[in-house]
Formats: structure tokens, sequence, C-alpha cells
């Protein structure tokens, strides 16, 4: 699904995400909320850091037996990298979130001049579905 580069999307990004898992019939197989952060900080990279010029930003949910995948697409070519932020830095903290809530984590470029990141949250294990 295509959004607008504003921060105000970020709401209807977690929307699609959590509709994906409801019209599949996933809800009791993956964390919701794990979902939905991931999406939100992956759309919020996008804005921050993948050079938007006012085109939409296409937000992509996939989902294929123990792995639901949530891709974001950017205009910056090239790649996120996990922050080490100190005690003094109020940002650069949310690619730390991802990579703890996700099994895997990275990017793939697209078309010229752009790419996209993608993350993989783990289905919920036996314990987390009683
Ligand atoms: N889509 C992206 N394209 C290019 N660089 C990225 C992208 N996402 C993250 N990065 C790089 O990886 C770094 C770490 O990302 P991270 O999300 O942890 O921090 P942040 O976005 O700077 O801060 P916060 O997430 O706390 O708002 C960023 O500072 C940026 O340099
Ligand atoms: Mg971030």
């Amino acid at each position: 699904m295509w959004f607008p580069p504003e921060p105000e999307q970020v709401r209807r990004v977690r929307a699609y995400v959590e509709d994906c898992l409801t019209r599949w019939g996933l809800l009791d197989r993956f964390p919701v909320e794990a979902v939905s952060l991931v999406a939100t900080e992956l759309f919020g990279n996008a804005l921050k850091h993948g050079k938007p010029d006012g085109r939409p930003l296409l937000v992509v949910a996939r989902w294929r037996g123990e792995t639901f995948r949530v891709e974001v697409d950017d205009y910056n070519p090239q790649g996120p990298v996990l922050a080490w932020a100190t005690d003094q830095d109020p940002e650069g903290r949310g690619l730390l979130l991802v990579d703890a809530l996700c099994a895997r984590w990275g990017h793939l470029p697209k078309r010229p001049g752009g790419k996209f990141v993608y993350a993989d949250i783990p289905a919920l294990g036996p314990e987390a579905e009683r």
C-alpha cells in the first residue's frame, strides 16, 4: 500500500499491517504490537533518512509460514546501520528495537537511487499461543 511521506501517516501504516494480520487470520500467530512497532519504525526511518521528495512510500506486508515480513521503500540507496546510542543521545535506538524484535532485517536495492528495508517478525511460540 502507498502512503504519502508524512508523519501523520504512521497511524495508517500501523492500521494497514494490523489489518493484514486480521484479514489473514494471524492475530493469534504473530505479536501484533511488535509488528506495528516495526512497521512504525521502518516507516519513520524512511521519512527521516530515506530522502523523501514528496513521492509516496510503498509499505508491503508479506506472510509466509512462520514469518511476517514488513518492507518499506525509500529513495536513499544507502542502507540502515545499527547505531550505538550513548546516554547523551536522545535518538538512534529505533533499529535496536527492530533488531530485538525481528529474526532478521536488512535492505535491498530497488530501482536506481532507492532501496527497500525489510524486517522479519517470527511467529509466536507455542507457549505464547496458550
Ligand atoms: N531507511 C534508511 N535509509 C538510510 N539510512 C538509514 C535508514 N534507517 C536508518 N538509517 C541509518 O541508521 C541509523 C540508525 O537508525 P535508527 O532508526 O536506530 O536511529 P534514528 O532513526 O536515527 O533514531 P530513532 O529511531 O531513535 O528516531 C540512522 O541514524 C541512519 O543513519
Ligand atoms: Mg529510527
